[in-house]
């Protein structure tokens, strides 16, 4: 088995199924080359079939990215198919995602199908691919809530036919990490031919779990594909986010032994980029590429910092694309962090007295200022009784 973990991102597919995400063809374009510069093995860039703007906006993709594999999604029909496969004809490493559903529910309120008509869609579907495209992802759409017997002879069928990826998708976010885990490793044991394709998860974040779900997919389940997007982009509560699981992989390697090819020092200002295309602001505290993920504003733990980085940063701010870290200064800072700015602003106390003076004037404003800037200290130590 490979000890490599492909990244699929699919920002510009199920991130833009985001209400109010929508994006233009440029932008797509700008948040490709972005993600080419990130280094993403795959890049689903849309689903031709869906309109004609996202036609020309997955051509487009399709005819300038060249170090990334470039996919479209198709429903499992040979239309959709047949026009995902000439919007990706510019494309030197090109990709056909099909799906359709496979759970109880869908396919009897939403596809009225029977199981034996989904089961000859797939096997069509994917035939049809296989004969314009050497590169075919199926999806059985709420896979988790799909009842494995007859999974299991979807996902054989499928791959006799020569999908090369199956892609196991939480559609509504409903599974745990244990059970989503083992549905994996199930389904992986129980289908003959199932090493000859490579497995990967999709989770969505309605539990808040889409991370840990895909983490464990891949642990428990042995997948080698995680599907996700910046930001967790995506349908209602997202999917799992790509900072998050390609940090949690890099920084947990001896857990998981796991390679990943990711640029992590692009993941910043893919962040910002999808954030600023889109409205959607980051929140401080999103693990990663939230403002705060590594900022420190207790005395105690800048103190630790100042002294050794790894007191309490389990990852390097510069790693993930900020400039550094960032030490906040405010009414629980201490002597030392001060101390630092001071010396970083350039300025030095001629005494221990003045540095004392200086320090209680500073936590005295601090009490009545959330946070103190590099001009509050120049104002400061500009006052008489301390020497600048
Ligand atoms: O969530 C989902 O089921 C999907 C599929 C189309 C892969 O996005
Ligand atoms: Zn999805």
């Amino acid at each position: 088995m490979t000890d490599k973990l492909i990244i699929f991102d699919t920002t510009l597919r199920d991130g833009e199924q985001s209400p109010g995400a929508s994006m233009t063809k440029d932008e797509k374009l700008r948040i490709a080359r972005q993600l080419e510069r990130l280094r993403v093995d795959v890049i689903e860039a849309g689903f031709a079939a869906s309109s004609n703007g996202d036609f020309e906006a997955v051509k487009a993709i399709a005819d300038t990215i060249k170090d990334s594999t470039v996919c479209s999604l198709a429903r499992a029909n040979d239309r959709d198919i047949a026009r995902a496969a000439e919007a990706l004809r510019g494309s030197n490493r090109a990709r056909i995602h099909t799906f359709i559903a496979t759970s109880p529910l869908h396919m009897e309120k939403k596809l009225r199908m029977t199981p034996e008509q989904v089961l000859e869609q797939a096997r069509q579907a994917v035939r049809f691919a296989r004969n314009l495209c050497a590169d075919i992802e199926f999806s059985p759409e709420d896979g988790y809530r799909s009842e494995v017997d007859f999974l299991c002879r979807v996902l054989e069928t499928v791959i006799a036919e020569g999908a090369t990826t199956i892609n196991i998708p939480d559609t509504v976010g409903y599974a745990v990490p244990e059970l989503y885990g083992h549905f994996i490793k199930t389904l992986r044991e129980r289908i003959p031919n199932s090493d000859k394709a490579i497995w990967s998860v999709h989770c969505h974040n309605d539990l808040g779990m889409a991370v840990a779900n895909s983490l464990a997919g891949v642990k428990i389940g042995g997948a080698r594909q995680v599907e996700c997007t910046i930001n967790g982009l995506g349908e209602r509560a997202g999917n799992c986010s790509l900072e998050e699981i390609v940090m949690a992989v890099k920084t947990r390697r001896d857990y998981f032994g796991l390679e990943v090819g990711i640029d992590t020092t692009q993941i910043v200002p893919a962040s910002r980029m999808v954030s600023q295309t889109t409205g959607f602001v980051v929140q401080p505290n999103k693990a990663v590429v939230g403002a705060n993920a590594f900022a420190h504003a207790s005395g105690i733990h800048q103190d630790g910092v100042l002294k050794a980085r790894d007191t309490y940063e389990i990852m390097r701010a510069e790693d993930v694309g900020w400039s550094a870290n960032k030490i906040v200064l405010g009414k629980l800072s201490g002597r030392n962090a001060f101390k630092q700015r001071l010396q970083e602003l350039g300025i030095e106390m001629e005494s221990e007295t003045d540095l004392n003076t200086a320090f209680a004037k500073f936590k005295e404003l601090a009490d009545r200022k959330a946070e103190i800037f590099d001009e509050d200290i120049l104002a400061l130590v500009s006052d008489e009784s301390v020497t600048p």
